[in-house]
């Protein structure tokens, strides 16, 4: 499994398993699967619903806390420093965690204009040792400018909506000037239309691999953090069988030239819901 190094020394996995969707009792079982494939990353955040199912994996793994990566997130509704504070302690209590090793802001629902109290709270909580890293979700270079004008503790990387339609290749390289990872949500389009596409089952089909695959593995190789989600038991090892081969750079830039700007999730500035 390959590390990668966050700007403040932390080491994250750089292929995680996410959480999204899956109900409370089904994450126990799909997460304990995560971890015996040889996941030791989590993606869950409070509103999944599923922190306690996956505080249960974890335990019943009996794998030592120090090879686990946790990341949670604050939700739009516990926006606010002293609401954010007690939310890390909630979801804390319900991982049966002392701390997270990632905490990061959902959306930035810039409607409500709290991001930056919320950003202060997290690094209150970096400070206190409670997170061991900090971040953001969904935001918007606009956002991000905000934050490295007005706060002390650079994000260690920006969860987006990243995949083969819609390859975010102006926000990543601004994350990149900043030393910011970027951390790809939905990389399999939530298992749509890229896993048809014409151009990456002809680099599956070469290589003796499945679309899924040559997705995650081109995530990997552009240097972005990935985190797919399954519940089927095949498909969740199927996703972490990517280090035994390699995209040549034709073929990243055939699959980089496949971006369409198309989204699954809304746009960032548009997502005020709390
Ligand atoms: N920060 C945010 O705002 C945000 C938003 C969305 C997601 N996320 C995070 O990102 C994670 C991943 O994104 P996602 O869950 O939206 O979508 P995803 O990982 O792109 O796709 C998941 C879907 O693809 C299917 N799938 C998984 N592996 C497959 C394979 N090898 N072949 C065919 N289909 C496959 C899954 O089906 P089965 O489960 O039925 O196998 C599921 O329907 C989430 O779980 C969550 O942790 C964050």
């Amino acid at each position: 499994m390959e590390k990668i190094s966050l700007h403040n020394g932390v080491k994250m996995p750089q292929l995680g398993f996410g959480v999204w969707q899956v109900e409370e009792k089904e994450a126990v079982t799909a997460v304990k699967k995560a971890l015996e494939t040889g996941y030791r990353s989590i993606d869950t955040a409070a509103i999944y619903k599923n922190e306690r199912g996956v505080g249960k994996a974890i335990k019943e793994s009996g794998l030592p806390r120090e090879e686990l990566f946790i990341t949670t997130k604050v939700w739009n509704s516990d926006q606010g420093y002293e609401r954010t504070l007690l939310a890390l302690e909630e979801s804390l209590d319900k991982l049966e965690l002392d701390y997270v090793d990632l905490y990061l802001i959902h959306w930035p629902t810039p409607e409500f204009d709290e991001y930056v109290d919320t950003y202060k709270a997290l690094e209150k909580l970096y400070h206190k040792g409670k997170v061991k890293a900090i971040g953001v979700c969904n935001f918007d270079i606009e956002h991000l400018r905000r934050l490295l004008d007005e706060c002390d503790v650079l994000p260690a990387l920006n969860q987006v909506e990243c995949h083969a339609y819609l390859a975010q290749h102006e926000l990543k390289d601004f994350c990149k000037q900043q030393g910011i990872y970027v951390e790809a949500w939905s990389p399999l389009m939530q298992g749509g239309e890229v896993l048809k596409d014409d151009v990456i089952r002809k680099i599956a089909q070469k290589h003796g691999k499945t679309p899924a695959q040559v997705i995650i593995r081109w995530h990997l190789q552009n240097d972005t953090i990935v985190i797919p989600k399954s519940v089927t038991p095949s498909r969740i090892e199927e996703n972490f069988q990517v280090f035994d081969f390699e995209l040549n750079t034709n073929e990243i830039n055939e699959m980089n030239s496949l971006d369409r700007n198309e989204r699954k999730g809304p746009l960032p500035s548009e997502m005020n819901i709390r």
